[in-house]
């Protein structure tokens, strides 16, 4: 999954944190305001009920208390009130009787408000059309500008009666309600530009001078070229940039360092690898001068392997392999007796068993080494007199049963020996050696070397001529 960027965490975050924040700020500006609305609407109730008692006072002062309700009516409808009423205590009843019967309906609030003398307020702000209820007492009072007991044959102090006062307070709730979703939309317009704002600061501050950096750094790490620091506007970015510079030389050096020593382990394997090549070439040569073999038998074998791997499509790592492995392919006649290695004369049944077994001595020499050259040269120290239709030695190993290497040596071997003179023989013509090669192609020889050899006859007669002082492939062998 892809992680997110710097960016996208920065904005949920302060996304997360300013709308908790905007709630808030609306949750105490909403209560803020239903408590201001409160507090008006009780002072306008109060006002109100002042007003009704200085009214009514009027009227019983003018004696014309039977035209109140005009009075009453003319108030509720110039103040928005929805309902309005007076209602008379007991000792005003006992006084001037009931009054209207509208004044005499007491219910449960109105009845404590008569009891206590307090006034009571009741708010019904969820409903559809919102409400407040103020029921206020008018208690009887000799101080003031009016006094009640000279009318009122009560104690002072006595509740009078109360104004029951029904006010519309939808306005006030209408004008919260808009002015919070003014607050709530600035909120949002705020919260809008601040994301923005963030994102352009992380942009041009962060996420860019990030982006170049890095880009600046695998150049400067593939090119060799420092990071300018001043193309940076933030200390933190030019600081960096000039850690990653010294960084950087630090690494270049060091990789110049171990490309040295690179170069350095390369010539050494190679001078190794050609002191292997030359040691094993100047062994087979050993064994070549005490078998009293035909003058430099073991280079031409060497030469004829290298040429035939190549026209058998061998690997190059096995072509350098079975060259620099071959001239130790005799390496076992070292272990064989003068007087039957040198013998002149033909071998008794018993001196051929021995001479044979240079194979099986060959490979005990080479076997435990864990040189792949020698481990190949082995091989084909072992197998390189067995034939193709089994009828070879030590193991009469058949077709594809004996390894390539010992097949191709097997021929080099046989064509040299014939080509050359011996001292117990004198050269063979090249076609007599090739007529007897085809001969042998299926029975002694693998077929497909054969045909190999038949087909580029030019290039292998003509390997013998070559500068006797190299070794081929010197300095190649790579196992
Ligand atoms: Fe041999
Ligand atoms: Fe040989």
């Amino acid at each position: 999954m892809q992680k997110p960027s710097i960016n996208t965490i920065t904005v949920k975050n302060l996304v997360n944190f300013l709308l908790i924040l905007a709630v808030i700020l609306l949750g105490v500006t909403a209560l803020n305001f239903r408590s201001l609305s409160q507090h008006a609407i009780q002072n306008q109730a109060l006002a109100h009920a002042e007003l009704v008692r200085a009214g009514l006072t009027a009227h019983m002062k003018a004696g014309i208390m039977d035209k109140r309700d005009y009075y009453l009516d003319e108030i509720k409808s110039l103040h928005q009130i929805n309902k309005l009423r007076v209602i008379r205590s007991q000792e005003v009843v006992s006084q001037f009787g009931p009054g209207r019967s509208t004044e005499s309906l007491a219910d449960d609030f109105a009845i404590k408000v008569l009891e206590t003398g307090r006034p009571l307020f009741e708010s019904k702000e969820w409903s559809f059309l919102p409400t407040m209820r103020a029921i206020i007492p008018y208690i009887a009072s000799s101080k003031g500008v009016l006094n009640c007991l000279n009318c009122h044959k009560v104690a002072e102090g006595t509740v009078l009666g109360v104004v029951d006062i029904e006010l519309d307070i939808s306005g006030y709730r209408n004008h919260s309600i808009y002015v919070l979703a003014i607050m709530a939309l600035l909120s949002m317009l705020f919260l809008v530009l601040i994301i923005l704002n963030t994102r352009r600061t992380i942009n041009s501050h962060v996420q860019t001078p990030l982006e170049t950096l890095i880009n600046h750094a695998m150049e400067a790490y593939q090119k060799h070229t420092p990071v300018s620091p001043d193309q940076f506007k933030t200390r933190e970015f030019a600081n960096v940039a000039q850690e990653i510079n010294l960084f950087t030389s630090d690494i270049i050096a060091h990789q110049e360092m171990l490309k040295e020593k690179n170069r350095e382990l390369i010539a050494l394997n190679d001078e190794i690898e050609s002191t292997l090549r030359e040691t094993i070439y100047t062994m087979g040569v050993i064994e070549e001068q005490r078998s009293k073999e035909t003058n430099n038998h073991t280079r031409r074998v060497m030469l004829f392997s290298q040429l035939m791997a190549q026209k058998a499509g061998l690997a190059e790592s096995d072509t350098d392999l079975l060259t620099a492995a071959s001239p130790l392919h005799d390496i076992g006649k070292l272990g064989i007796p003068d007087k039957i290695l040198l013998k002149p004369g033909r071998f008794t049944e018993e001196e051929f068993l021995q001479m044979q077994n240079h194979t099986n001595i060959g490979f005990s020499m080479l076997k435990h080494s864990r040189r792949e050259v020698l481990k190949a040269a082995g091989i084909i120290a072992l197998q390189h007199h067995e034939a193709w239709d089994g009828s070879g030695y030590p193991q009469g190993l058949k077709g594809e049963e004996i390894h390539i290497y010992s097949r191709i040596v097997a021929l080099a071997d046989v064509f040299d020996a014939l080509h050359t003179k011996r001292i117990y023989k004198e050269a063979w013509e090249l076609d007599k050696v090739v007529a007897w090669i085809r001969e042998q192609r299926g029975k002694r020889f693998d077929p497909a070397l054969v045909d190999l050899f038949v087909d580029n006859l030019d290039e292998f007669s003509a390997l013998g001529d070559r500068d006797e002082s190299s070794i081929p492939g010197a300095g190649c062998v790579s196992h």
